[in-house]
């Protein structure tokens, strides 16, 4: 059984409407007995990779990029943090590698997993559009900007669009001004939920 203010974190279709997170996403959070605040917190970052993922589809065709995995890395990738619920308040990035190790643990594959490990980083060379994407929608969903991110980013679609960076850029800038626009709603939605498992 559910503990109910998970339960309402992983479904509540109210203001702000939020889509629901991948069935296995939410199978491994209510495994892992996840504190409500951070299935809150994965539906708001999920809703934004969603969005994401939207424009891109419209705006950069032939950018190849794995949708499904943008869609579960953000809905799992601080899935450490119920382990380490101490990170859901505070700072901390233990919840990365024991993320990681959780999904693997429950027989989720490694390319799946990665997201766990990596969201906060995104300074390695190796670093794919999907891990990036995945990065910016965790920044973007409570409105924060990260210019190294985002040059990253639009280095990728400028090459994807056959256009200059600056073009790129400011398409980028529009959208995730746009989405930016609602994140007191998403922060108000996650503020509403607790930070410890049951209550
Ligand atoms: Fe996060």
């Amino acid at each position: 059984m559910i503990a109910t203010a998970l339960h309402r974190a992983l479904s509540d279709p109210t203001t702000p409407a939020l889509r629901p997170l991948p069935p296995r996403a939410v199978e491994l959070l209510v495994a892992a007995d996840a504190p409500p605040r951070l299935a809150a917190h994965l539906r708001a970052v999920h809703d934004v990779a969603a969005q994401l993922l939207d424009w891109l589809r419209r705006r950069y065709p032939r950018l190849v990029v794995d949708h499904e995995a943008v869609l579960f890395g953000a809905a799992t990738h601080d899935i450490g943090k119920c382990l380490h619920p101490e990170e859901l308040s505070g700072p901390g990035s233990r919840h990365e590698p024991a993320g990681r190790q959780l999904l693997l643990t429950q027989g989720v594959p490694a390319e799946l997993a990665r997201f766990a490990a990596t969201h906060a980083r995104w300074d390695h060379p190796d670093v794919t559009i999907e891990e990036l994407l995945v990065s910016l929608a965790d920044k973007v969903w409570k409105g924060r900007r990260e210019p190294d991110l985002e040059t990253l980013v639009v280095g990728r679609l400028a090459g994807a669009g056959d256009e200059q960076p600056w073009a790129a850029f400011m398409g980028l800038d529009d959208v995730l001004g746009r989405i930016a626009g609602d994140a007191d709603a998403r922060l108000d939605f996650q503020a509403r939920y607790p930070t410890h498992p049951g209550r």
